[in-house]
């Protein structure tokens, strides 16, 4: 059993996180976050350019960062990632389950999906997490413990309709991160869900019409637009030792707009 120390127990200082997607959007600023906060942060990113550049500023600001660029969806990149992680560090303490197809994904009628694009949001957002906690896994198991984060998306409460595929995928995300824990509680690893709600990440701004982002905030208790930010908080603090007894949980992050 571990005791809490308010001065460290909230800490991520040394602490080897991979964060998937964190080049760009909201994975983008957990990333920066958690390197100024002293983690030594990995960004496994399918967007190499973005992903190198945003890693190479983090250390230009005298915090660590390496980027490897990786696709979540090919299994073999993601176990060389990994393997480059434990070249590096030695170690891997967290994983945030970070990236997913979305502002990609047109919104649109859920009869005018096809079949090859809902099956590649599967094999993405729900194999690819698969995949990225088995990686990990063995490394975790071996060091006594580690801290999984699975983003899901406040859609799960809401029942948002278009994106249908995107909405199912990330349903499965809570129902994977519930089973998955009851499996790892005796490797100690912590598996844990965020359902952010509408985000103003600078994908989202780019991809969504002025019209779908307009009145957004009015369902909220807090009536303002929510930024990655809003969303830094709750990560950090299931990738800590403070929240070292939670595992199974969706912690819903929306300003108050579902009641979970
Ligand atoms: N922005 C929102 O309103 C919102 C709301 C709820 C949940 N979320 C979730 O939060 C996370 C980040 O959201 P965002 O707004 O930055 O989304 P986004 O679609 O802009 O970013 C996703 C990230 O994943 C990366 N990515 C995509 N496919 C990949 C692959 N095959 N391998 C590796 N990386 C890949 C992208 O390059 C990007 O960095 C996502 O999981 C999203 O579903 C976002």
């Amino acid at each position: 059993m571990t005791g809490f120390d308010p001065n460290t127990s909230f800490s991520l200082k040394d602490k080897v996180i991979i964060v998937t997607g964190g080049g760009t959007g909201i994975g983008k600023v957990y990333s920066q976050r958690m390197a100024e906060g002293g983690a030594k942060v990995v960004l496994a990113d399918i967007a190499a350019e973005a992903s190198d550049k945003h890693a190479a500023d983090i250390r230009a600001a005298g915090h660590q960062a390496i980027s490897i660029p990786t696709d979540i969806s090919d299994e073999k990149a993601v176990q060389e990632m990994a393997d480059k992680v434990i070249a590096e560090w030695r170690r891997i303490d967290g994983l945030v389950n970070n990236a997913s197809m979305m502002s990609v994904l047109e919104r649109r009628d859920w009869w005018k999906i096809d079949v090859a694009e809902w099956d590649r949001v599967m094999e993405v957002n729900l194999r690819g997490i698969f995949v990225c906690c088995r990686a990990v896994y063995p490394h975790m198991k071996a060091q006594g413990g580690g801290r999984i984060v699975n983003i899901s998306s406040g859609r799960f409460w809401t029942g948002s309709p278009n994106r249908l595929h995107y909405s199912t995928s990330k349903a499965g995300v809570l129902g994977l991160t519930r089973s998955l824990a009851s499996e790892l509680g005796d490797d100690n690893i912590g598996v844990n869900s965020i359902t952010p709600g509408f985000t103003l990440s600078e994908t989202q701004l780019a991809t969504s019409s002025s019209n779908y982002v307009t009145g957004r905030d009015q369902g909220r208790c807090f009536k303002r637009p929510q930024t990655p930010d809003d969303l830094v908080g709750a990560v950090m603090f299931l990738l800590s030792d403070a929240s070292s007894f939670i595992t199974g949980q969706a912690l819903n992050v929306d300003g108050g707009q579902a009641f979970h």
